[in-house]
């Protein structure tokens, strides 16, 4: 597959209504707010729609001058072409398609009502996976479950309103997620749906984990959204870094034992749609890798057919961490044959013991990471290493992301965008290396 980059230097129109052609990418990397006056003609006002930064005319008459006029002192020649030419790149999910993979953000109820992200996320992203609303502490109804006996499975308002504007939109979605140890209520787990009560029992468990996993695809195919669905992470972070299951705080694993894993991939092969890719997601990867190579096998019938279809990595990482190494994992992971995602991708400035400030030269390490980190990941992909078909970004404004302390992602706070924009884009002379 051919490389697709098209950078056109488009040079900014004076003209009123320019404005309305930003479509996000519009501006010049600058750090974290820090306007870059060579570049940048006036500072960025606030990013207001449609605000294309208005270049001060005091010097330029809008028409013409009369031949007859005084002449000017200073002779001023031609209009000056004033800005600055401003790059207007080929969408990232434009990008990504040209190796045939999507590119996702994960969509919160705050960027579905605010304009500019709309704006960023239609320019850039076509796919989606929820910040929240698809975790179990949203999708499980404890009133409905104590009525019926038995775990229910109910989406909330908020969520069909997002997947409502996900399909009006032309955006895929990526389920996130169903078994997990984290942001799950702990009532599901005990006699009569109350916390004051015993654990059930394994056999009880198994059949709510059964009920749960079959009404997460019926509910929405009931609803009408199924097919707005490629993919959808089973299980969520099971995995720890010394290769043993997680116990701490996992219920799941308490009440039922190691096979847990097992019974939710057979449960969601049993009930998903043919179409929709199941993943196991996981954190650490790169200090995983073995473990995850050595769990997916397992995940198989009888038949030796796998339950599983992929592997999730969430890659948050740090401007620190080795990106061979990180790609090393993603080879390895890939020679599994299952499907290797990228699902919640964000590179914080420094390590994880020690985060770094968002200098200029920092955002700029930023921006050269991104770039050879995704450039790395598109020639496995090229050379068919891995069989990758999605790249998912855990948000893309820093000011909205969960590590908003690190500057980890595209954007600034203003929604400007940063050299890591750039290196995402896959725009090289832009994404922060020196000349
Ligand atoms: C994990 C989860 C995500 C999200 C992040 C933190 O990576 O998979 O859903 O909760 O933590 O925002």
């Amino acid at each position: 597959m051919k490389r697709y980059i098209a950078v056109i230097v488009a040079v900014l129109l004076l003209a009123a209504g320019c404005g309305q052609k930003d479509n996000g990418t519009a501006g010049v990397p600058t750090g974290a707010g820090e306007p870059t006056e060579a570049v940048q003609p006036t500072t960025v006002p606030e990013p207001t729609e449609g605000s294309q930064p208005e270049v001060t005319n005091t010097e330029q008459p809008t028409t013409a001058p009369e031949p007859t006029k005084t002449p000017d002192p200073t002779p001023t020649p031609e209009p000056t072409p004033e800005p600055t030419a401003l790059p207007e790149v080929t969408p990232i999910g434009k990008m990504l398609e040209e190796y045939g993979m999507r590119a996702g953000t994960c969509l919160s109820d705050f960027m579905v009502k605010d304009k500019k992200c709309l704006e960023i996320i239609t320019t850039h992203f076509n796919s989606i996976t929820m910040e929240n609303l698809m975790k179990p502490d949203y999708t499980l109804d404890r009133d409905a479950s104590i009525a019926a006996g038995d775990l229910v499975v109910s989406f909330n308002d908020m969520t069909l309103l997002m997947l409502d504007w996900a399909r009006d939109n032309g955006m895929a979605v990526r389920g996130h997620t169903i078994i997990w140890h984290s942001q799950t209520p702990k009532w599901i787990f005990h006699e009569n749906f109350d916390v004051s009560q015993p654990f059930v029992t394994r056999e009880v468990m198994l059949t709510r984990m059964e009920s749960y996993v079959r009404q997460v695809f019926e509910k929405l195919t009931e609803l009408g959204y199924i097919d707005l669905f490629y993919a959808y992470d089973v299980v969520n972070e099971a995995w720890m870094e010394d290769g043993s299951i997680r116990k701490e705080q996992n219920y799941w694993h308490q009440i039922i034992g190691d096979d847990y894993l097992w019974y939710a991939f057979s449960y969601a092969d049993k009930y998903a749609p043919e179409n929709i890719d199941l993943f196991y997601n996981d954190y650490n990867e790169q200090f995983k890798t073995e473990t995850l190579v050595n769990f997916v096998k397992t995940l198989v019938d009888e038949d030796g057919r796998y339950l599983i279809d992929g592997i999730g990595l969430q890659a948050h990482l740090y401007t620190a961490d080795d990106i061979d190494n990180y790609l090393k994992t993603v080879e390895t992971l890939g020679a599994t044959g299952l499907k290797v995602d990228l699902t919640e991708l964000d590179v914080c400035l420094g390590t994880w013991q020690s985060k770094l400030p968002a200098t200029e030269e920092n955002l700029k390490i930023q921006g050269q990471y991104y770039y050879n980190l995704i450039h790395g990941l598109l020639e496995l992909v090229q050379a068919d290493k891995v069989n990758m078909d999605s790249l998912t970004f855990w948000g893309f404004a820093d000011s909205l992301s969960w590590r908003k302390n690190a500057s980890p992602l595209l954007y600034n706070s203003k929604y400007e965008p940063k050299y890591a924009f750039y290196g995402a884009a896959q725009v090289k002379e832009l994404a922060g290396f020196d000349e």
